[in-house]
C-alpha cells in the first residue's frame, strides 16, 4: 500500500467575543434580515486587542498536538496558512515553533487566500508520502478583524476570527487521496489588501487612504466561487478515481451560504452530506474549513472509513480540493 498522509490531531481556538447581526445594524447601515438572508450568517468572532493571529494559532496548535498523541519536539514542519501573520516577517510558523518549543521543526507561512489550509495539507502530504517527515503541523488561523473597515458594510458584516490545527502522519490505510489546486490571478483585484507591502508601502497616506483594509468586489469573488468550489470538487474526485455518490461529507470553505448551496447542487449533494457552521463563525478564511472539518467530526458526523471532500477558494483568486478517507488512528 502506498504511504500517504492522514489526519491524526484536531485543535481549534475561538475568540470569546462573539459579534452578532444586531451588533452590526449599530456600526453600519446594515439589518440582521440582509446579512442572514444574503449571507447565511448570524454571528462570528472576534480576537481581543492581546489576541494576534500566532495566538490563536498556537491556542489550536496545542490541542492538535496533544490530540495526535505526540510532543512538540516529535514536529518536523509547522506550515501557518494566514492572509493575517503577526507581521510581514518573520513567518508566524516561526513564532509559533518558538512558543511550542518544536525544537525540531522547520517553519514557514503560505499565503493562498482562503484556499490556505488546502493548500497546507497538499504541501504535507508531498513531505509525508515522499518519506521526507514524519509529523507535520497545517494550521489555518486568523484575525480578519484586524485589516476589516469597520465603516465598509459590504466586506464588514463578512468575516471573523478563529483557529483551526491539524497534525498529518503517515498511513497505509486511507488519509488523503489526492488534490486538485489552481489559481487565476487576473481575479486578484477583486479581493485584496492594497497598502503595507512593497507595491504601496506602510505611511500616513495609505493609512489616511484605509489602504490596511481588505477591499472586495463581492460579486466577481461569488460567480468564481460559485464555479470553482463545484468543479474542483468534481475534478478531485475524478482524480481519485471516485464520484459525488461516494461522498459521506462535503466540507467546505464557509463563506456564504449561497455559494455553498448553488456547490451543493451542482453535486447533487443533499442537505445532510454538507456541512455548515457559518452561520456561527462567518468567513473566517484559512481557518474556515479545518473548524467545519473539526466541528464535524465533534459532532460524530465523521467515522472511520468516510469519504469526505474539502474544497477552498480564495483571494489571489485561488482554489484548492482534496479527497480523503477518514483514518484518524493512522
Ligand atoms: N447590509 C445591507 N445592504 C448591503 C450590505 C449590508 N451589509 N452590503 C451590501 N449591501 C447592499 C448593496 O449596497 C446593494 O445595494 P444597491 O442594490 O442599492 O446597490 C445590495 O445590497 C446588493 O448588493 P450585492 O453586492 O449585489 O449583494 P449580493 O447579494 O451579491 O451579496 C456578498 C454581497 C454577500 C458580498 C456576496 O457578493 C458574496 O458573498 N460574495 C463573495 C464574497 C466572499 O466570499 N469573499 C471572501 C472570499 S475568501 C477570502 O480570501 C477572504
Amino acid at each position: 500500500m502506498k504511504r500517504r498522509a492522514t489526519i491524526t490531531g484536531l485543535g481549534k481556538y475561538l475568540p470569546e467575543k462573539v459579534l452578532t447581526n444586531s451588533d452590526l445594524e449599530k456600526i453600519v447601515d446594515t439589518s440582521e434580515e440582509w446579512i442572514k438572508t444574503r449571507t447565511g450568517i448570524k454571528e462570528r468572532r472576534i480576537a481581543a486587542e492581546n489576541e494576534p493571529t500566532s495566538h490563536l494559532a498556537f491556542q489550536a496548535a496545542k490541542k492538535a498536538i496533544d490530540d495526535a498523541g505526540i510532543s512538540p519536539s516529535d514536529l518536523d514542519l509547522i506550515m501557518v496558512a494566514t492572509v493575517t501573520p503577526d507581521m510581514v516577517f518573520p513567518a508566524t510558523a516561526c513564532l509559533l515553533q518558538d512558543r511550542l518549543g518544536a525544537n525540531n521543526a522547520a517553519a514557514f507561512d503560505l499565503e493562498a487566500g482562503c484556499s490556505g489550509f488546502v493548500y497546507g495539507l497538499s504541501v504535507a502530504s508531498q513531505f509525508i508520502e515522499t518519506g521526507m517527515y514524519d509529523n507535520i503541523l497545517v494550521i489555518g488561523a486568523e484575525t480578519l478583524s484586524k485589516i476589516t473597515n469597520w465603516d465598509d458594510r459590504s466586506t464588514c458584516v463578512l468575516f471573523g476570527d478563529g483557529a483551526g490545527a491539524a497534525v498529518l502522519q503517515a498511513t497505509n490505510k486511507g488519509g488523503l487521496l489526492a488534490f486538485d489546486l489552481g489559481s487565476d490571478g487576473s481575479g486578484g483585484k477583486s479581493l485584496y489588501m492594497p497598502g503595507g507591502g512593497s507595491l504601496n508601502p506602510a505611511n500616513k497616506e495609505t493609512v489616511n487612504n484605509n489602504m490596511h483594509y481588505i477591499y472586495m468586489e463581492g460579486n466577481p469573488v461569488f460567480k468564481f466561487a460559485v464555479k470553482k468550489m463545484g468543479q474542483a470538487s468534481i475534478d478531485v474526485l475524478k482524480k481519485a478515481n471516485l464520484d459525488t455518490n461516494d461522498v459521506d461529507l462535503f466540507i467546505p470553505h464557509q463563506a456564504n451560504i449561497r455559494i455553498i448551496n448553488s456547490a451543493a447542487k451542482r453535486l447533487k449533494l443533499d442537505d445532510d452530506r454538507v456541512y455548515v457552521n457559518l452561520h456561527k463563525y462567518g468567513n473566517t478564511s484559512t481557518a474556515s474549513v479545518p473548524l467545519a472539518l473539526i466541528e464535524a467530526y465533534e459532532e460524530g458526523l465523521i467515522n472511520n472509513g468516510d469519504l469526505l471532500v474539502l474544497v477552498a477558494f480564495g483571494a489571489g483568486l485561488t482554489w484548492a480540493s482534496t479527497v480523503m478517507e477518514w483514518n484518524k488512528e493512522a
